[in-house]
């Protein structure tokens, strides 16, 4: 495995090969990451991971500063799984301050965008960077961020780049938690009552199931469950697993037949994201 931190040498390295599977990520590897990797591998024979802390991404008073940076670790996690790990500086990506940004559609501004202004257009901005960078055939993404997968695949297909994108399946913790590098932010109560956003999620999709169609009061109960529990919450969502708008009656058309229903909320100072997807038989 080659760690390399600039552009230039990144794009010689890359220059001879024809498949390469790419997974970017921001670094403090968890199982999720190592799981995207594995994929990775069946999708190319040169497998590129870059590890980058997006600052375009993140609003002022979010965890820019405190994102834990952990590239010894990740290279070690790396070791078998990437051929080359790309591990730019900020100004290696960013050499004089980015005036042109990727405009996401208008869904960046409801669920994590409503609460996280301009999140989306600095996470489209650099993955389009690092698509062009690396040049992959196939980039892969978690569905944990549901929104982020939905997004990119807007981009992708509106402007006509030459990648596939697929979406890996969360990972979770023994007791159901998705992993993510936020995770570590919890104390230890916080992590005992962290599974109750997957429970809650679960609970709406058995109700969605077993017959439930009134989406906004599912959404309304589950929001008070979770405050109930000492939650602050951003959202809860049933929507439309295609467009990611509010689902409507489910009638005869299939792609109102796979839902998804999204959460963000904060514990503590910890903002966690999850969702479940749910398909109802035609
Ligand atoms: O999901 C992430 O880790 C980041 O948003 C991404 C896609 C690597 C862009 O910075």
């Amino acid at each position: 495995m080659k760690l390399i931190t600039t552009i230039a040498e990144l794009r010689a390295r890359l220059s001879d090969k024809h498949a390469i599977a790419f997974v970017p990520t921001m670094g403090n590897l968890h199982e999720g990451h190592l799981k995207l990797m594995r994929l990775a591998r069946e999708h190319g024979s040169c497998v590129v991971a870059s590890i980058f802390v997006n600052p375009l991404q993140f609003g002022p008073i979010e965890d820019f500063d405190k994102y834990p940076r952990t590239l010894e670790a990740d290279c070690a996690r790396l070791q078998g799984l990437a051929d080359v790990v790309f591990a730019p500086s900020v100004s290696e990506m960013y050499p004089a301050q980015q005036t042109v940004f990727v405009e996401p559609p208008p869904i960046a501004n409801e669920l994590c965008g409503a609460s996280r202004p301009g999140h989306f257009r600095g996470m489209a901005t650099v993955v389009l960077k690092l698509l062009n960078i690396v040049q992959p055939h196939v980039a892969l993404f978690g569905k944990k961020y549901y929104q982020q997968l939905h997004i990119i695949r807007q981009m992708v297909m509106q402007m006509n780049l030459p990648v596939r994108i697929l979406g890996g399946e969360t990972v979770r913790a023994a007791d159901g938690l998705a992993l993510s590098s936020r995770n570590q932010y919890l104390s230890a109560e916080e992590r005992g009552k962290a599974v109750f956003m997957y429970q809650t999620l679960q609970g709406a999709q058995q109700a969605i199931l077993q017959g439930e169609r009134d989406f906004e009061r599912l959404e309304k109960l589950a929001v008070e469950a979770l405050r109930a529990r000492g939650w602050a919450v951003d959202y809860v969502a049933v929507r439309n697993q295609s467009d990611l708008q509010p689902a409507g009656p489910v009638q005869g058309n299939p792609a109102q037949h796979e839902l998804v229903i999204l959460a963000a909320a904060r514990l503590g100072n910890t903002r966690l994201l999850d969702n479940v997807e749910v398909c109802l038989a035609g």
